[in-house]
């Protein structure tokens, strides 16, 4: 955790961002700061988190303050915490963004242990874990907005990518419960349905299938990041940042095993 001093605007709206460090999450969180959004940037790498911090200064004056914490999302105890600073910092939380996560290729059977545990822990646990210590807060602060960032393979058939398809279903399905149930308390809630997007994403993922799905378009990480700022001006169920991601969400309800053979052949 770095800077303490008091914020600059204190009616400003406040964001903590899970997995800020790289990616998807740290144009996020750019892009909050620049909107005069006060960003909580969660991750492990505070060396990466420090360079976020950096970038944030440098924009125009009327951009959100950034406080930076290090958080483990397979660990509670650390999310409470970060949410405790943020809390001691602003004061209140306006919007979560779950979106530190990892993928997976590979056979479902022959995988290591290992690895299926780290990609349910981080893909799973780390959005319940997230959720659970965010909404207390939101409660308190009267309100907020929870996105949950998973992905246009939530509903794929996904031969050797079953193991991430399957984390991304769980946490899709779950944002449609939750919406309804935390509606009452002005808490919205946001399934985000991203598609293929240039971060460290592949490089990082576990498993022994390295093929990437050569051939699928790839997106900018400020593209996501700008339809994720935007959902939080709104109340949509869910947001599909391009056209093509949302032909894929189709082809899997209407042709469901033709576009898994596609898939087959992309992932073996
Ligand atoms: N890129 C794509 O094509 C794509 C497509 C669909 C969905 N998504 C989803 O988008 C989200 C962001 O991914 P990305 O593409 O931006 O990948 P990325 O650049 O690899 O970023 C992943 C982020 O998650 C964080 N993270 C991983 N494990 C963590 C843990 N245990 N605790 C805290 N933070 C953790 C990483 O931070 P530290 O390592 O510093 O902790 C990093 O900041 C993921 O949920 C991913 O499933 C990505």
């Amino acid at each position: 955790m770095t800077t303490q001093q008091p914020p600059t605007n204190a009616t400003a709206r406040v964001a903590f961002i899970t997995g800020a460090s790289s990616g998807i999450g740290y144009a996020t969180a750019l892009a909050f700061a620049r909107e005069g959004v006060h960003v909580v940037a969660a991750a492990r790498r505070m060396d990466r988190l420090a360079e976020l911090q950096k970038a944030v200064l440098k924009l125009p004056a009327a951009h959100g303050d950034i406080l930076l914490i290090e958080a483990d999302v397979t660990r509670p105890e650390t999310l409470a915490e970060g949410v405790k600073l943020a809390l001691g910092r602003f004061g209140r939380l306006d919007i979560l963004v779950a979106n530190a996560g990892l993928g997976h290729r590979g056979s479902l059977v022959d995988a290591d242990w290992s690895d299926i545990d780290t990609l349910l822990r981080t893909n799973i646990d780390g959005v319940l874990h997230s959720i659970r210590a965010a909404v207390p807060v939101m409660r308190a602060s009267g309100g907020g907005h929870i996105l949950i960032i998973s992905s246009v393979t939530y509903n794929l058939t996904s031969p050797y990518a079953a193991l991430y398809a399957a984390s991304k279903a769980f946490v899709s399905s779950l944002a449609h419960s939750l919406r309804l149930e935390l509606e009452g308390e002005h808490i919205n809630v946001t399934d985000v349905l991203v598609g293929r997007t240039q971060t460290e994403f592949n490089d990082k993922r576990l498993g022994a299938g390295k093929r990437t799905g050569e051939g699928v378009p790839t997106m900018s990480p400020d593209q996501v990041a700008a339809a994720i700022v935007r959902a939080t001006h709104g109340n949509p169920r869910s947001v599909i940042v391009r056209f093509f991601d949302r032909l894929l969400i189709w082809g899997n309800i209407f042709i469901p095993e033709i576009i898994g053979r596609i898939a087959l052949r992309q992932y073996r």
